[in-house]
């Protein structure tokens, strides 16, 4: 979900929803407003995107120079206007927006059903809603009158602290109050939220986005904080204790990294984003003289990374995918054990960890609460935690012992793109660092930093294929399965290339290893259902063109990605995209181009929304 909140001069609606345009990729089910305007709240709320709320508010403008607004990824109720945020306690007394789940919800609710309060949606945060109101009505009643005076906000920061301390599971939260038509209150506790500086105005967001144009300098509320906005100032305040100082940072985020510069999507402008994002993950961390790469920010020394002898890589999604191309990178090059997890199965798992063990936590977001979950674990148990993370000062970047920043720029296309090349060189960056320090030579360290020096160029190369992968996106669309096969480094490829698929076109796609097609998947090959094959020159090639055979001798139709001038499995497959050779460890970067761009033109074929595919977030912050 993503949340926004104004005050200021201006009307509080102008931001609000271009805000919630910037914050919709974190989802997009349904929206709301409440603005403060002549003593009355007001509030307006949409199932389905922000353009409906847009045109809602239209019609019933909500004027106000305060206001919060909120875009909602359905966890607790479905998405229907009811159910949409803001949530109103009390007698009109109290407008809250909510990211993030309240485990003890129903407990809640029971005791304050009791207590005579009714609800009028079955969410999670209408609970807190009700029961910040309830707080506020019990500490007015013993509300020191001089306190009053010198600190109008006091009674509202109590009976924040009094819900806050109730609330079992994850927050980040806004609220306006009828009778307090000049502040916002807003706290975390695992779910991100920003407040942006601007001139006799402030800003409230789940991510820098919102605010690029409006404020340069930024307040991160850290977890147990809660912040007293208005107009004027702001204070920090800690959930069980007094004020705490809050550091000023400034804003990292651009006008052009959030805007769509031309292209029809962002994920277009994030595929042909990578020859410079893929430049970017490496720029100043490659050491031609020790002929390994540095890094700024790892915290740790080489003395304690050369005691290291398993790593443990944890991430979701494509991030996860990264992982194992990283697996598969770090045994190669530095001969260290690495297991992949899923941050969602390792957060309840509890494996044993020898004391050696290094964590990595791959996370373009660095919020993804099961990814965070399961770091935080490993950590309370003594093992360093490093993290591999996009957005700068996120949760986990800031709670990881150190970490490799991908700097990328923002991703805004739900379906993670850039990200995964960033995150695969990031790790060929660490499986060259960490084979320095143990057996790799250094002629085999200078020849990866040539390599990774040529990659920009290559996958400037591989985005020529655009128009060809459009001719066979065309020819395939109609398709309602697909495999997509590859060995060795080329396995992840291939399931991330499948996952792609699925996000934005809703196609059903497994990605396998090649070889273990034929005890399963084979099964599902006719004409219909036609398999990807990553097949680019290296050690495990004409195996590959051997599974392509035995697909062809069933009759499915073969889509082979080979290398420039690869007459041999052109003779075997239907379509084939040519990319440029590169080395075996690199070559997920290169054929991650076609596959995103295969996954592209199927799903704006199809007619999908490729930006916001149905039923996911960008950003989960929720488990
Ligand atoms: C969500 C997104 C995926 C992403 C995953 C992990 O499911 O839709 O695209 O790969 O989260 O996100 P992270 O920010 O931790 O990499």
């Amino acid at each position: 979900c993503g949340i926004v909140g104004y005050v200021g001069p201006d009307e509080a609606t102008d931001f609000l929803l271009e805000g919630l345009r910037r914050l919709e990729y974190r989802g997009y089910d349904s929206s709301g407003v409440a603005t403060l305007h002549n003593g009355d709240l007001a509030v307006t709320k949409t199932a389905g995107r922000i353009d409906q709320l847009a045109s809602a508010l239209k019609q019933h403008p909500a004027p106000g120079h305060i206001g919060l607004g909120h875009t909602r990824w359905a966890t607790h109720g479905p998405a229907n206007d009811e159910n949409a945020h803001p949530h109103i306690g009390g007698q009109r007394v109290l407008a809250l927006v909510h990211n993030g789940v309240i485990e003890n919800f129903r407990v809640l609710k029971q005791k304050l059903t009791e207590k005579g309060y009714t609800f009028g949606t079955s969410t999670d945060t209408e609970v807190i809603a009700q029961l910040l109101d309830y707080e506020l009505h019990r500490c007015q009643e013993v509300e020191d009158d001089e306190l009053r005076v010198t600190d109008p906000y006091h009674v509202l920061v109590q009976a924040m602290q009094a819900t806050l301390s109730q609330l079992r599971g994850t927050y980040g939260l806004a609220v306006v109050f009828r009778d307090w038509p000049n502040v916002i209150l807003a706290a975390r506790l695992g779910s991100p939220l920003v407040i942006g500086i601007g001139d006799g105005e402030h800003f409230i967001a789940s991510d820098q986005s919102p605010l690029v144009g409006r404020a340069d300098k930024i307040v991160f509320l850290a977890d147990h904080e809660l912040a007293v906005v208005t107009a004027e100032s702001i204070r920090v305040v800690n959930r069980d204790a007094g004020d705490v100082p809050h550091d000023v940072k400034l804003l990292e985020v651009d006008e052009a990294q959030v805007e769509l510069d031309g292209y029809p999507h962002f994920m277009l402008k994030e595929i042909f984003e990578q020859p410079e994002t893929v430049r970017n993950a490496m720029r100043g961390r490659l050491d031609h003289d020790q002929a390994t790469a540095v890094f700024g920010g790892l915290n740790l020394n080489a003395q304690q990374l050369r005691a290291v002898d398993r790593m443990v890589l944890t991430a979701c999604g494509t991030s996860w995918h990264a992982g194992l191309v990283g697996e598969y990178m770090l045994e190669a090059f530095a001969r260290v054990p690495v297991e992949v997890e899923y941050a969602s199965e390792l957060r309840y798992r509890n494996p044993p960890l020898s004391s050696n063990t290094l964590l990595f936590a791959i996370t373009q977001s660095g919020e993804t609460i099961d990814t965070l979950a399961a770091m935080r674990e490993v950590k309370r148990k003594g093992h360093p935690v490093l993290s591999i993370c996009n957005v700068v000062g996120s949760t986990i970047a800031r709670e990881s012992d150190g970490g490799i920043y991908l700097h990328a720029g923002p991703e805004i296309g739900v379906a993670s793109t850039k990200a995964f090349t960033s995150q695969c060189v990031v790790f060929a960056l660490l499986a060259l660092y960490f084979g320095r320090l143990r057996h790799l030579s250094y002629e085999a360290g200078l020849r990866v930093i040539d390599e990774l020096q040529a990659l920009p160029e290559l996958v400037e190369e591989a985005l020529t294929t655009n128009g060809q992968v459009r001719k066979i996106a065309a020819k395939y669309s109609g398709c309602d399965n697909f495999l997509y096969l590859g060995r060795q480094y080329n396995f992840p490829a291939a399931l991330e290339g499948a996952l792609k698929l699925k996000e934005i076109s809703y196609i059903h796609a497994e990605g396998y290893p090649a070889a273990e097609m034929k005890h399963g998947p084979i099964a599902l090959v006719d004409e219909n259902t036609p398999s990807v094959f990553i097949v680019p020159r290296g050690g495990v090639y004409e195996k590959v063109l051997a599974n392509m055979e035995e697909i062809k001798a069933r009759g499915g139709p073969v889509i082979a990605i080979v290398n420039s001038g690869d007459n041999e499995a052109a003779e075997i497959a239907d379509d084939v995209i040519h990319v440029p050779a590169v080395a075996d460890f690199a070559q997920p970067i290169i054929t991650a181009v076609p596959l995103q761009l295969l996954a592209y033109h199927i799903a704006v074929l199809r007619g999908c929304d490729v930006d916001k595919p149905r039923n996911l977030a960008k950003s989960v912050t929720v488990e």
